[in-house]
């Protein structure tokens, strides 16, 4: 039993009065049957000592304290090396309030399947009990779950990314809040020895929307297991959402400062692995000075209608679970200062001083590493050395562009919703809707390629709001709800498009990306202010060249005008192929969003065979 266990515990009397919490508590105990509870108290003793039972146990690798102060390396099992969508359900009562994009099974159906695997399933180990608050402690915005799990690195992982531990249980008081039931599904006979990271090759996360509840089983990794991510921001939440009129999504929240000191907040959606990190933490580029750009979420936001008129979000996470392979000086030097000390990171490669290391880090790759699975590594072994989605776990109290507003309770006012995917072909730099049902329109079609199964022919794997496996409910009628909100809301933000990934003849990319997207923000802080120009295109309102700052950039013109050009033919195929999603809703369809498509072929249909912005 680890000493984070054996130490004495608070009467849990002393820590709550909540009833129907410590109901819970006990039941479930008497379902998985750890042989010790713990009711985590959130602090910084708590941590270093479930740390310290993490590195006796083998889970956790101590790094090189002077290179990485108070940091530790975890290596997962090969098997359970990220989210598993194809065993993620959602569990409504009837198949259609899922809707087409989710797996679904009668929530009576997968009791009976948890309640089996979930029996015994904690034996000979430790329960930890995990309030937490997904919002700054007692925001009007914020929620409060409670996380029952068998694996320290989750508890651990917890207080880093959430507000964890006794503030939460005094925020709950004796109120309501989403039991998240986990275990890694390893039981542990009488003496037998632990491996250094449990799971079980068998996988569910469970959504059940209308109890708010969730259940996870056999995983111990990210989003499977750190249940206040994905499993209640998004899933659990957007069903919230959508029954209390607000939005939870799949969203980063980035301020930007103008040098007079004007403030605009933005939200930006992108599918997974698409650089939200390093967008939420840019660095304005030459030509910008006197900009800052701050971050107060990214990764998921909660956004709420305030008495303004305005809609307001808090990011409901406290810290970072970023993708570590490709961050570097280059790309995100604010994560690389972050991420310096006080972090775990998981699934990276380790160098022989005690450091870790990863593809796309700055430098050339040592001459040998010990790689993500403990296996020697040399440049030629012809693998990676940290698995492509290896994260580093992080506060946020560490990230240097962290917004002033990032814990306030009240939220920051979004004043533009972006939405991009990575499309090679066709798709320009930026544009914006026509207004909010267009906006809307746009967001619900767009998508990422999957593969570039052959040239000029990359498939789009449409992503709805990046939202495809997030959204807890219906996807058609989580558009409709967006659709509401356009008349809900008195102050509501602009939507734009953004694509950073358009590539040119040779494949090259046409953008340069990162700290430059600044120019792309400038222009739609500069549209929502009202003091910019647009032109009409079929797609949207596109700035011109003249229309962008790019001073401290050399970007032609002419190379400008082919990011921004619209192929009508390749435009209308894309438009035609929107069908095929738009089909698999049925009736639940808003009529709007076909409305919308129809009149972007009209518009199309108008246009000149290659629509170009400068001319
Ligand atoms: C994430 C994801 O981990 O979107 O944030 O997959
Ligand atoms: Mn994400």
């Amino acid at each position: 039993m680890p000493a984070s266990a054996k130490r004495s515990e608070t009467p849990v009397t002393n820590r709550t009065s909540n009833q129907k919490l410590i109901a819970w508590v006990q039941e479930m105990a008497a379902l998985a049957q750890p042989d010790a509870i713990h009711w985590c108290d959130g602090s910084k003793e708590e941590y270093d000592r479930l740390c310290a039972d993490m590195v006796a146990a083998g889970t956790l690798i101590p790094l090189n304290a002077a290179k990485r102060p108070n940091s530790f390396l975890a290596r997962s099992a090969p098997t359970d090396v990220a989210r598993v969508e194809d065993r993620t359900f959602i569990c409504s009562k009837d198949k259609d309030a899922a809707g087409p994009t989710n797996n679904w099974m009668d929530p009576a159906e997968m009791k009976k399947i948890m309640n089996g695997l979930f029996t015994g399933a904690m034996k000979g180990r430790t329960m930890y009990v995990i309030p937490f608050s997904m919002g700054p402690l007692g925001s009007h915005i914020a929620h409060i779950g409670v996380q029952l799990s068998d694996s320290p690195y989750v508890a651990a992982s917890m207080r880093v990314m959430t507000r964890m531990g006794q503030p939460a249980l005094d925020v709950l008081g004796d109120g309501d809040f989403v039991p998240c039931m986990h275990t890694v599904g390893a039981p542990l006979q009488p003496g037998e020895k632990d491996v250094a990271w449990p799971c079980n090759s068998t996988k569910y996360i469970v959504q059940y929307p209308e109890e708010r509840a969730i259940w996870s089983y056999g995983s111990g990794y990210g989003g499977n297991a750190l249940l206040g991510k994905k499993c209640f921001s998004l899933r659990i939440a957007s069903v919230m959402g959508r029954d209390e009129g607000w939005l939870a999504e799949h969203m980063l929240i980035l301020g930007l400062e103008s040098p007079k000191g004007e403030k605009t907040y933005v939200c930006a959606a992108f599918p997974s692995a698409c650089g939200k990190t390093n967008l939420a933490m840019l660095i304005p580029p030459q030509g910008f000075e006197g900009w800052k750009a701050t971050t107060v979420g990214d990764d998921i936001a909660w956004i709420k209608p305030g008495a303004d008129g305005r809609l307001y979000a808090i990011n409901p996470e406290a810290g970072y679970f970023g993708v570590v392979p490709g961050t570097s000086m280059k790309t995100n030097p604010n994560a690389m200062k972050m991420i310096e000390r006080d972090t775990i990171f998981t699934n990276v490669a380790m160098t022989d001083d005690g450091d870790v290391w990863w593809e796309g880090k700055d430098g050339p790759a040592p001459a040998h590493l010990i790689d993500w699975q403990g296996k020697d590594w040399t440049p030629d072994a012809g693998r990676p050395a940290a698995h492509p989605n290896a994260r580093f776990t992080c506060s946020t109290t560490q990230c240097s562009s962290a917004d002033a507003a990032w814990d306030d309770p009240k939220g920051v006012p979004i004043s533009a919703f972006i939405f991009g995917g990575r499309l090679s072909q066709n798709f320009p730099l930026v544009f914006e809707s026509f207004d909010w049902n267009h906006g809307v329109y746009m967001a619900a079609t767009m998508g990422s390629e999957a593969t570039a199964a052959a040239e000029n022919q990359a498939a789009i794997r449409r992503d709805p709001m990046a939202m495809l496996p997030f959204c807890g409910y219906n996807m058609a009628e989580y558009w409709e709800h967006w659709l509401k909100m356009g008349s809900k809301v008195k102050h509501l933000p602009a939507i734009f498009r953004v694509n950073w990934f358009r590539k040119d003849a040779d494949g090259k990319f046409m953008w340069p990306g990162f700290g430059e997207n600044m120019r792309v923000l400038k222009w739609i802080v500069d549209r929502v202010h009202d003091r910019a120009d647009a032109v009409k295109s079929p797609f949207g309102m596109m700035p011109r060249h003249q229309d962008l700052n790019w001073q401290g950039l050399d970007f032609k013109s002419d190379v400008y005008d082919g990011l921004m050009a619209i192929d009508r033919e390749k435009g209308r195929e894309e438009v035609e192929s929107q069908k095929e999603l738009f089909e698999s809703f049925e009736d639940k369809l808003p009529p709007e969003m076909e409305a919308q498509r129809k009149a972007l072929l009209a518009r199309l249909a108008e246009a000149p065979a290659v629509w170009r912005v400068n001319s």
